[in-house]
């Protein structure tokens, strides 16, 4: 009780402040999603994205280990399909020599400790726009799932270490699990995107990858923004079905998901600040209306004291100067 006791006696200077800081933010910490082009030294910007780039695999190689040399210890690839490959089947998805699986192998190549993360979905590479197969204007489940698996097998031939669906069909982690056991691939890990909600904070990422939905929109299979405990009900079965890390997508206007599943879960938490939630930032801060780098750092250390322990973010980079 005051006076005997004052909360600002451990504030009242910057060491003091230090020693009882309850978290912290390391490049330990940091996902970094890039976006790759077919092509030679190309590196285009994309306008809803500033500071951001798609870049072709030769450029790729130097970039994981300039990230690596950062103390960056993880990359998850999109890549960015040529319209004419597209179908509503995830055709290229399987292809060996696709551009992800090239990513892929560049990436090991450069840099064989990075680990590799992969989307897995098929909206890049659908001829709909859609993050699976389309019948009568329905995105159906099963035939999905089936293709899905096979492309995740694809990216851990390839080298893939983690698979990361980000697709919300039933079922997908545990055909994707049982598929990845059959060809012995044992310690692949899946980091599922378990909470994905229905966001229009997604925008930007679908200009970079051109893969916005041709119709309708991603709620018959993305999580309704209003509910909660579907969350824990999603994320709960996809650790049944062999996830091993769960994600709560969008970040900032979700971490009581985070924070949710962090408390009734016993996996590791992953989040995703995704693409509208850098925009917002780079548009306010080059207004000079609200501090990049302090923002920056307040928005990925409320993900820590969230319960995150992963942070998949396109300020990886800036943060890390900034630790
Ligand atoms: C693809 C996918 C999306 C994102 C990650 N994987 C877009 C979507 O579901 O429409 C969004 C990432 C971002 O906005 O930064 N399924």
């Amino acid at each position: 009780m005051y006076p005997i006791q004052r909360n600002r006696r451990l504030r009242s200077n910057s060491s003091l402040r230090a020693l009882v800081q309850e978290y912290h933010l390391s490049p330990n910490d940091f996902i970094v999603p890039l976006f790759i082009i077919e092509g030679k030294q190309k590196k285009e910007v994309i306008p809803s994205m500033p500071d951001y780039y798609r870049m072709t695999t030769d450029l790729l190689k130097d970039h994981v280990k300039k990230l690596w040399s950062m103390g960056l210890k993880s990359v998850l690839l999109f890549v960015k399909v040529a319209e004419s490959l597209k179908d509503n089947k995830g055709t290229e998805a399987l292809n060996p020599k696709g551009l992800m699986q090239r990513a892929i192998d560049t990436v090991k190549n450069a840099v064989p400790e990075m680990v590799v993360m992969t989307d897995v979905a098929l909206d890049p590479y659908s001829s709909f726009g859609h993050d699976g197969i389309v019948e009568e204007g329905k995105i159906v489940n099963d035939t999905t799932v089936n293709v899905l698996a096979e492309m995740a097998l694809s990216h851990a031939q390839t080298g893939a270490d983690v698979i990361a669906p980000s697709d919300m069909m039933d079922g997908r982690v545990l055909k994707i699990r049982q598929r990845l056991e059959k060809e012995q691939f044992f310690d692949t890990i899946i980091m599922s995107y378990s909470a994905k909600y229905a966001s229009s904070f997604y925008g930007p990422f679908r200009d970079a990858l051109d893969s916005a939905p041709g119709f309708g929109d991603k709620k018959t299979y993305q999580m309704d923004f209003s509910n909660r405990s579907e969350a824990l009900v999603e994320a709960r079965r996809d650790l049944e079905e062999g996830a091993d890390i769960v994600m709560v997508k969008p970040g900032i206007a979700y971490l009581d998901i985070i924070r949710d599943l962090k408390e009734q879960l016993n996996a590791p938490i992953a989040a995703y600040q995704v693409s509208g939630e850098y925009a917002m930032l780079k548009a306010a801060s080059e207004k000079g209306w609200l501090d990049h780098d302090q923002i920056m750092m307040e928005q990925l250390l409320s993900f820590k004291r969230a319960g995150a322990s992963l942070i998949a973010t396109y300020f990886a980079e800036a943060a890390v100067k900034l630790i």
